[in-house]
């Protein structure tokens, strides 16, 4: 039988602000299953992104603890930091470095690593995402698809085992969403990475998510799998898919 491994446990995570009349994050607990691809929706505002900065310790709870591996991720937040990649919505925030290079092998020059093995990691990963054309080129050349890919090659070249991608899908249209989405899943078959995608376009990827989150002002209002939990979305702000005519595997743009 298949024994399912968590490899992030949130427990009862609560975020408040100073005396803010109610905390913006409220008792969200739930667990990640190794090499899994889990799927975060809720209305803006409900907290969502509050909830990612959380996960690599660019915020730290007020209350609750965020596991790891078992181990909970402030015991070494360095190494949180390298195995918890975020890929902000907007990527631009991230890509600090010249050239795209430059960029993804920007936090390996910080570690002191050799500019021969860092060259080496880059091309891996270029390879693994099908980014290799775009190696030498400058930030400004990119589309908005590129700069997700080159932002997600940033976090593996560090080593990423969980990826976590805050609404990547907004600005990219039809064949950058494929393109991103191909290359997720591919980590996810192929590298076992576990993968944490915030969205509001259910049908983009929901015949590849066993696991759906659904917040609502700061709290988690459901999770389970798309079929249990898919008729009662609608309440929390989030479109339904248009089921009538087709079947939970269809629902994705890859198809
Ligand atoms: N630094 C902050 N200080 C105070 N309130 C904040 C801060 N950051 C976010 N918020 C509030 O927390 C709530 C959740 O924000 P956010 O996580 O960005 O929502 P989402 O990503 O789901 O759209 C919002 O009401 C937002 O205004
Ligand atoms: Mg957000």
């Amino acid at each position: 039988m298949f024994v399912s491994k968590p490899i992030v446990v949130v427990e009862q995570l609560t975020y408040q602000i100073g005396s803010h009349a109610s905390p913006l994050l409220d008792g969200i607990s739930f667990r990640l299953e190794e090499a899994s691809f889990t799927v975060l929706c809720g209305a803006n505002g409900c907290g969502k992104s509050l909830l990612l900065r959380h996960l690599n310790g660019l915020l730290r709870p007020t209350s609750g603890n965020i596991y790891l591996h078992g181990r909970n991720i402030w015991d070494d937040i360095w190494d949180t930091r390298q195995q918890v990649g975020l890929v902000f919505q907007d990527p631009e925030w991230q890509l600090i470095g010249e050239t795209v290079r430059e960029d993804i092998g920007f936090g390996l020059e910080n570690m002191g690593v050799s500019m021969d093995m860092r060259n080496e990691k880059i091309s891996l990963i270029a390879q693994q995402l099908q980014i290799m054309h775009l190696l030498d080129r400058y930030q400004y050349q990119l589309s908005g698809g590129e700069k997700h890919l080159v932002a997600l090659a940033g976090v593996l070249v560090m080593g990423a085992k969980v990826v976590v991608l805050d609404e990547p899908f907004n600005a990219l249209d039809f064949h950058a969403t494929q393109n991103l989405l191909l290359r997720l899943l591919e980590l996810q078959e192929q590298q076992q990475t576990t993968i944490l995608l915030v969205t509001h376009d259910l049908e983009k990827v929901l015949a590849h998510t066993n696991h759906l989150i659904v917040m609502s002002k700061g709290q988690i209002a459901l999770q389970g799998t798309p079929e249990q939990i898919l008729p009662q979305v609608a309440q929390f702000g989030i479109k339904v898919p248009t089921l009538n005519a087709r079947k939970m595997n269809d629902l994705s743009w890859l198809t």
